[in-house]
This record gives C-alpha cells, structure tokens and sequence, in this order.
C-alpha cells in the first residue's frame, strides 16, 4: 500500500479551507493533513472532526514548542507558522515532509510575498512536488490579471510559480547528474491552478450574486452574462481530484464549476421557489462604470469598496472570460456539471435559512 500523500492546507481559519479540509478528510486514508496556521489562529481551525485528539506545533520560532490542543483527527497536525520567518516555513514543510501545498491564504496587503515565502520555502523543503496557489476563481484571465490588489498578487504569484518550476526542473536536471544532489531541489517542483469561478452557494448567502433576503440585485452589464458558479463542497472535491491526478494536472490552469449562470437565471429562480408573488428591486450598472469607481475608491484609500467593485467586474464585466463552459475540467476530474434543479434544490435551502 502507497504511503498517504501529506498535504499542508495554509490558511485553514478562513472561509473556503474548512470546505477542502472536510472533503480531504473524507477522502480517508490517502491523505495525511498538516494545518499551517498563523502564530496564534491554531485554536481557530474549523472543520475538523471532534472525535480524536490533535496535535498542534508551533514553528514560529527557533526553539519549537510542541503542544496538544483543540480536537482534530489522528490524520491531521495543526502548526503554527510564522509566516515571515523562512525557516519556520521550511521546517514547517520539511518535518515531516509535505509532499503538496494547497494554500488558500485570503487577500492582504503582503499577499504576493506571503504566497512567495511559501513557494519559496517549498522548494528548501525539497520535497513539495505541488503547489496550489489561492486562486479559486478566474485569474486564468489576462483582463482580470490586470485588475489591481488581490488580482495583481494573484497574478504575480502565477508568474513566479511559472519561473520557479522552471528553475526546479533545472536544478533537478543538474542533480541527476551529480553522485551528491546536496540540499537542492530533491524532487521535480509543479503548481496547478485552480479556477472555480464564484463561490455560489458562499456569496448566495451573503447577497453577492442577487440578494435572496431583500429580493434586490444590481445588476451587472444587464444581468445576463454567465459567470461560472461552484458550491464550497465541489471546490472541496476538486482539491481532492487534483491530488489524485497529479500528472494530468501538472504546471497547469485547471478549470471547473457547478454551472454558468446569469443573475437573471437566479432571480427567475428565486422567484419561482417564491412562487412569483415577491417583487424583486433591481438597478443597473455597467461594469465598466463599476471599475472606475473601484478606482477612484483606491485612490481614496477605500480598499473594501475598490476590492468589491474589482469583484463585480470580474465576475460579470463583458470579455472577463467568466463562464468557463468551454474549458471545463470537470470530465477529467470525474465531477459532474450540476442540474438546475440542484441549484433550485441549494437555493431554496439558503432561502430557507434567510428568509
Ligand atoms: N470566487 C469567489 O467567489 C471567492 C470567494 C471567497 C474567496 N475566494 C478566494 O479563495 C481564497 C481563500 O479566500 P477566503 O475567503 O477563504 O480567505 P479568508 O477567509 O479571508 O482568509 C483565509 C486565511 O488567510 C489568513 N490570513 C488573513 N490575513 C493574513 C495575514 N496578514 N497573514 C497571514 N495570514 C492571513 C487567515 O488567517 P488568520 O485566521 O490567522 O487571520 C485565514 O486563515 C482566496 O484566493 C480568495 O480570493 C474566492
């Protein structure tokens, strides 16, 4: 029997990591969980099974201090991590070897040289064969690319895990032909990005897309440009399918999603889970003007608003390459597209809850 691939999750305290952990956990023996946590965010993991005792290791220091806390699975390590700090990240990786990075750090000023240490650390640890960066949405896009804040420094982290591997083969190259490879890279680096269009089921519930509690929506560009859409637990799932198919989806974009859908589409929805007696308030924006705002709020120092209006752009502008139906994934990673009756089924679920 194969040894369990170990997997180190960053960022595991925030909103999309506790989907990809429940799924990597249920995934079962194949998979061997580290936590990387910031110093002090350990005793906020969530998603992880309350049945057996954790053990949780801080590295954020020279002097490692072990400790036992909080409730986890015997498959999961929780470590504390000092993200400045390039040896805390590389024996973080190192002992015992990380074999796969999925980080799903989300966006702050430092973003880039967070993701960067991390990669960079990979590669000291010599024995990451793969980085998942925090992408999870549509920066495969060379219009989103060039958006500012979080998509600049995802942008700019796809770029420097291109040069990296290149760098790694290199010296993979070089050591093969050496009776003492050293402490260089031991094992061939790669990345995979993953692109999943909006979190639908995350930004349903919070009135993104179309707010489903006060039956209003802005909407972006006329309201009918599809944007591709995947509930948390596919997003979970294509974590899991990309481990199990490493070389398919090696140094590569990988796209998936539940369905393309319009906000017209879920307001005609949400109106027949309603039964059309609930009048919907709608404005409109063009997306374009949705950027210039962004920008004039950057400018200002607004970074919530520019950062929201970047989002809406993104999501819904003309020519932002949005709806990924013909570039799917889904097929490799055995993940079925969804019906509309499953999306009704989750919206009325959500509407359930809100309402
Ligand atoms: N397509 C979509 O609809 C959509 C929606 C949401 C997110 N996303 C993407 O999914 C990814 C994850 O997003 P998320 O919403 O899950 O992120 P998040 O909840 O905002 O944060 C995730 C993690 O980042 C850590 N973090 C925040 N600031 C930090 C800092 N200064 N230094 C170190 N760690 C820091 C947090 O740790 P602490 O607990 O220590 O603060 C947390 O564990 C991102 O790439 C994001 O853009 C996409």
């Amino acid at each position: 029997m194969s040894s369990p691939l170990h997997v180190a999750l960053v960022g595991a305290t925030g909103n999309l990591s506790p989907a990809i952990l429940t799924q990597l956990l249920a995934a079962g023996s194949g998979f061997k969980v580290t936590i990387l946590a910031r110093v002090g965010s350990g005793s906020k993991v969530k998603a992880v099974p309350p049945t057996t005792s954790a053990t949780s290791t801080s590295t954020a220091s020279a002097n490692t201090v072990s400790k036992t806390t909080g409730t986890a699975s015997d498959s999961v390590t929780i470590k504390e991590v000092d993200y400045a700090s390039h040896s805390s990240l590389v024996q973080a990786l190192s002992s015992p070897p990380v074999d796969v990075v999925v980080c799903t750090l989300g966006w702050f000023p430092g973003f880039f040289e967070t993701q960067k240490a991390l990669i960079d650390a990979s590669i000291e640890a010599g024995c990451v064969k793969r980085f998942l960066p925090s992408e999870f949405g549509n920066g495969a896009n060379a219009n989103v690319r060039k958006l500012p804040l979080l998509f600049n420094d995802k942008s700019r982290t796809q770029e420097y895990l291109v040069e990296t591997v290149e760098k790694a083969a290199a010296t993979v190259q070089k050591n093969n032909n050496k009776t003492d490879p050293g402490s260089e890279v031991l094992v061939p680096f790669s990345y995979t990005i993953i692109n999943t269009g909006s979190f639908l089921d995350w930004q349903l519930e919070l009135g993104f897309m179309v707010n489903l509690k006060d039956h209003t929506a802005t909407l972006y560009d006329g309201g009918d440009v599809r944007c591709s859409a995947t509930r948390m637990v596919t997003i979970g799932e294509a974590v899991v399918r990309v481990l199990h198919n490493l070389d398919a989806t090696k140094d590569r974009h990988v796209f998936v999603h539940d369905a393309a859908i319009t906000q017209n589409q879920l307001i005609g929805m949400a109106k027949k889970i309603d039964g059309n007696d609930k009048e919907w308030t709608t404005t409109s924006m063009s997306t374009a003007d949705v950027e210039r705002n962004a920008y004039k709020a950057l400018e200002e120092g607004d970074f919530m608003s520019a950062t929201l209006g970047f989002i809406s752009r993104a999501c819904w502008g003309q020519g932002f390459g949005q709806d990924f139906s013909d570039k799917l994934d889904n097929d490799l990673l055995g993940i079925p597209v969804t019906s509309e009756e499953e999306i009704e089924s989750m919206m009325r679920d959500i509407m359930a809850k809100l309402l």
